[in-house]
């Protein structure tokens, strides 16, 4: 028996390979593996076989079995396969799924970027800071009182007492100022944290562009001038803006700076909630204790800085009405944005 084992395991291995067609395969298969193959009916006669060499003789014939159903599978393939080019089953002349095109930056990126690009023309660099931050440059040097209920677990992520995930981009000014010596004009962007439930206008993420401009009399009227060369600049239109006294602890004075409504120029509207103002950064001039922390000499420089939302700047210019929009990267959304800027 062992015998004729080994001469199918050869000539079946060749009549499979030399089929030609899918219904040649058929055909084989019916003949060595079928109810009455040759595979089939060894396997019936191994109860002739001598009990020793039973077990041995099934073990082989059962190998057998595999290893012509496998060849069977796979000279299948080859046979479709060739069937595929020859046919008509790929038509090529058919219109495929349109592509959806090249890949490019996101909304925030480009406004970002455009925000950046306008405080370049005013003459600011740009510099950069951790968001992994320590919680002596995002509070303590700015300025915050240890009791300041900013630094309160509910909104400020932190990852150790002493380290938390920045909540603004102001820490990025003593940063900089610890090893620049005025004068000096730049802008820090970047994301920062705050550990807020998400909602139409609040994101636990979002991203900020500071500002900070230090020099030797440096005033409140520069300050103004420039944020008025901005909105000028980005939302293109000759909105006024105007300063609301606001408290921040690492400036003074502060203020809120607000924008006439972009929607109704000042009548009152839903964007506006009836104000005809947008309230679109926190400003200020440089609390001396900031410039004390940074090592700056004691009232030789003056200075003013700002902080404004990217998420907020490009809701503004685009009415956009919720910020999770600009987060779930839906690309129907975010098509429409497609070199806006
Ligand atoms: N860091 C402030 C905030 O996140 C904004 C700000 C920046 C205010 C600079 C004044 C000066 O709300």
């Amino acid at each position: 028996m062992k015998e004729t084992i080994d001469r199918l395991r050869i000539d079946g291995a060749e009549r499979i390979g030399s089929a030609t067609t899918e219904a040649d395969l058929e055909a084989l298969r019916t003949a060595l593996l079928g109810r009455k193959g040759e595979v089939t009916l060894l396997l019936r006669g191994l109860k002739d076989v001598a009990e020793a060499d039973r077990p041995k003789m099934g073990a082989e014939l059962n190998r057998l079995k595999g290893e012509l159903g496998a060849l069977l599978e796979a000279r299948l393939v080859e046979l479709g396969g060739t069937e595929v080019m020859d046919g008509p089953a790929l038509d090529l002349t058919l219109p495929g799924t349109p592509p959806t095109g090249p890949g490019t930056n996101h909304l925030l990126l480009t406004t970002l970027e455009a925000v950046c690009d306008i405080f370049y023309g005013l003459g600011f660099s740009r510099g950069v800071g951790p968001e992994v931050e320590l919680d002596y440059y995002n509070f303590t040097a700015l300025n915050f009182p240890d009791d300041h209920p900013a630094r309160d677990i509910q909104d400020t992520f932190y990852i150790n007492p002493k380290v938390c995930l920045r909540t603004q981009t102001s820490p990025v000014q003593v940063r900089t100022m610890e090893i620049t010596e005025p004068p000096l004009a730049m802008i820090f962007p970047g994301r920062v944290y705050r550990n807020e439930n998400a909602d139409a206008s609040h994101s636990s993420e979002f991203y900020q562009i500071e500002g900070l401009v230090v020099g030797e009399a440096i005033s409140m009227a520069d300050l103004k001038d420039t944020i008025d060369s901005f909105v000028r600049n980005f939302f293109g239109a000759n909105e006024p803006t105007r300063f609301r006294p606001h408290y921040f602890p690492f400036t003074e004075p502060s203020v809120e700076v607000d924008m006439q409504c972009v929607a109704c120029h000042g009548k009152g509207c839903g964007v506006c909630g009836q104000t005809g103002w947008l309230e679109i950064m926190g400003a200020g001039m440089v609390h001396p204790n900031v410039f004390k922390a940074a090592g700056y000499e004691d009232d030789k420089y003056t200075g003013f800085a700002f902080g404004m939302g990217i998420d907020r700047i490009a809701m503004l210019k685009y009415g956009i009405g919720d910020i999770r929009l600009l987060y779930e990267n839906d690309l129907r959304f975010l098509n429409q944005f497609r070199g806006v800027l």
